[in-house]
């Protein structure tokens, strides 16, 4: 059975984009695949957050990952702290990587060209420790969203950079990002991606919102003037990432969606995603209910951690032997 791993970094709720672009396709593959996915805590830190509200966004994560279908028994879920060997590959790749690579990311590039200031070296270095995530599990493929892409690539480079270093170690791995949903737009500005950290709190669903103000926040979605239902994405990014989320939730053909409103006015669509999305929260909000309250979550990540942990210690072991890092006696 081919391997899998994927993350999400709770640095506030998850959103409807974290579950079309990740989440729902972890649950899709895990019957197929040897799956690991964990809570990427050490990613949260990059930048301040506040310890009581980290600490709660990561038992969500948790709980919304049960939630969302992700089961235990098939899945091995964790959080990325229960396992050490993450921090100490992560420094390894940081001394296999460039910094003209890590320069090239688009995440840090997009923040150095907004003039951030009192930017962390973990920020810069958080690449590295990615590769790690993925590297210290042999993972064949990394379902992600569009923006992860460029991540899993420099990881691939850094794969094979060791290798051929130092022979054989790490698999190199694939992303598998899916056709349609790998980048949910924001609904109040649909030139952005729909994110955690949306000032305006308009643009983005959270998967724990109330149904009432998620339904309003897509009912507001900004649209265009051209009245007109079709899929044209550059004229029509709004109307477009509408089509996109109800196709993601229901996988109906976005052109099937189309069809059935066509000749309608923007008000009817919008109603319609409002229902797949409410319908979709209604359901993850009961069972997140249930296991936010239940002992499931210790249960989980003991259970986890010590999976996750007999293999990254495994591959973290070899690669320290492959550098030289051990002494034999
Ligand atoms: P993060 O927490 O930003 O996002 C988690 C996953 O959700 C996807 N995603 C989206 N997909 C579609 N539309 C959107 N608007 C949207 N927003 C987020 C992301 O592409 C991602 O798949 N660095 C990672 C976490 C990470 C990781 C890893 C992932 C750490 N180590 C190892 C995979 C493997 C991150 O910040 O994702």
């Amino acid at each position: 059975m081919k391997r899998m791993l994927s993350g999400i970094k709770p640095t506030g709720q998850l959103t409807l984009g974290n579950y079309i672009g990740a989440l729902r396709n972890f649950v899709n593959y895990q019957d197929d695949y040897e799956m690991f996915v964990f809570v990427a805590n050490l990613h949260c830190i990059t930048e301040y957050q506040d310890p009581k509200d980290l600490s709660k966004n990561l038992t969500d994560a948790i709980a919304l990952y049960l939630a969302c279908g992700l089961d235990p028994k098939k899945a091995t879920i964790f959080l990325q702290t229960d396992v050490h060997a993450h921090a100490e590959l992560g420094y390894i790749m940081a001394c296999n990587t460039y910094l003209g690579e890590l320069s090239r990311m688009t995440q840090f590039k997009d923040k150095t060209a907004k003039g951030e200031k009192n930017m962390t070296a973990g920020l810069y270095t958080y690449p590295c420790l990615m590769a790690a995530d993925i590297l210290l599990y042999n993972a064949n493929y990394v379902p992600v969203g569009e923006d992860q892409k460029q991540h899993v690539e420099l990881t691939r480079d850094l794969a094979q950079r060791f290798n051929n270093k130092y022979g054989e170690t790490f698999v190199v791995p694939e992303p598998l990002i899916n056709k349609v949903g790998a980048r949910i737009m924001s609904l109040s500005d649909p030139s952005k991606k729909m994110s955690k950290s949306d000032e305006t709190n308009k643009g983005c669903i959270y998967l724990l919102d109330d149904l009432a103000l998620a339904r309003k926040k897509i009912m507001s979605a900004v649209t265009d003037s051209i009245g007109v239902i079709q899929l044209d994405k550059e004229n029509q990014a709004g109307l477009y990432n509408l089509i996109e989320i109800a196709s993601s939730l229901t996988n109906r053909p976005m052109q099937d969606i189309v069809d059935e409103f066509a000749g309608q006015g923007y008000g009817k669509l919008k109603g319609y995603v409002a229902d797949v999305v409410c319908d979709t929260l209604g359901t993850i909000q009961n069972r997140y209910n249930e296991i936010i309250h239940s002992r499931q979550i210790e249960e989980v990540l003991s259970d986890g951690a010590k999976k996750a942990s007999a293999i990254a210690d495994n591959t973290l072991n070899t690669a320290k032997e492959k550098i030289g890092l051990e002494i034999k006696y």
